[in-house]
């Protein structure tokens, strides 16, 4: 982590930042319980344990005059007719807001509240997406060619929250019908007045 002022570059091919603290991959075992397909999960998983995504993050401390930042990278794919997607998460300070900034690839994200109201927004390159405050996000990458890269930037003490979506995932899901993506209602989700 630097003390002063810096500067460093994301070019094409890879878009790997040319100065990072953390890589953190997630593989398939890591989404356990996140698609609705769980026999294609379980079948995928024992074939090997493919890469669905990267991060590769600038660390700032953690307090929020910072902005932490860095490269997000889905990996094409699915399991069963669902995209490769992030986890998603809820930041832990709810009121904290994020932007992402997409460079290569197509994609949408998954976002909600926690009373239940949602939104998909598309991504493409040059795309800027705005997630406000208490807006939990998961991208999706609907390209089987390329990987999804985005750059993206929130508030330091915002941190990661996991749980509630670790439960019963997000209201939509974003999947493959006919060759074209398409958002369908998840079956697993429950309104909030009823959990
Ligand atoms: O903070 C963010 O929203 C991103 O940096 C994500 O952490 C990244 O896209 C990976 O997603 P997740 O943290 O849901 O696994
Ligand atoms: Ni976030």
């Amino acid at each position: 982590m630097k003390d002063g002022p810096y500067s460093f570059e994301i070019k094409k091919p890879n878009y790997i930042p040319s100065q990072y603290d953390n890589h953190i991959t997630r593989h398939l075992s890591n989404m356990a319980g996140q698609y609705l397909d769980q026999d294609d999960f379980e079948n995928q998983l024992a074939e090997g344990d493919n890469l669905l995504y990267e991060v590769y993050e600038l660390k700032r401390p953690e307090v929020a005059g910072e902005i932490l930042h860095g490269i997000s990278i889905v990996h094409p794919g699915k399991v069963g007719q669902e995209y490769y997607m992030t986890k998603g998460h809820y930041h832990t300070v709810l009121a904290t807001a994020e932007i992402y900034y997409t460079l290569q690839g197509q994609g949408y994200m998954v976002m909600e509240t926690p009373e239940g109201d949602w939104s998909v927004e598309s991504l493409s390159p040059g795309s800027v997406l705005y997630v406000p405050p208490r807006w939990a996000h998961r991208s999706v990458n609907i390209d089987p060619t390329q990987d999804l890269v985005m750059f993206f930037a929130y508030p330091g003490d915002a941190g990661h929250n996991y749980a509630s979506i670790e439960t019963q995932g997000f209201r939509k899901l974003v999947v493959e019908v006919d060759g074209s993506a398409a958002v369908v209602d998840n079956p697993r989700w429950a309104p909030p007045e009823s959990r």
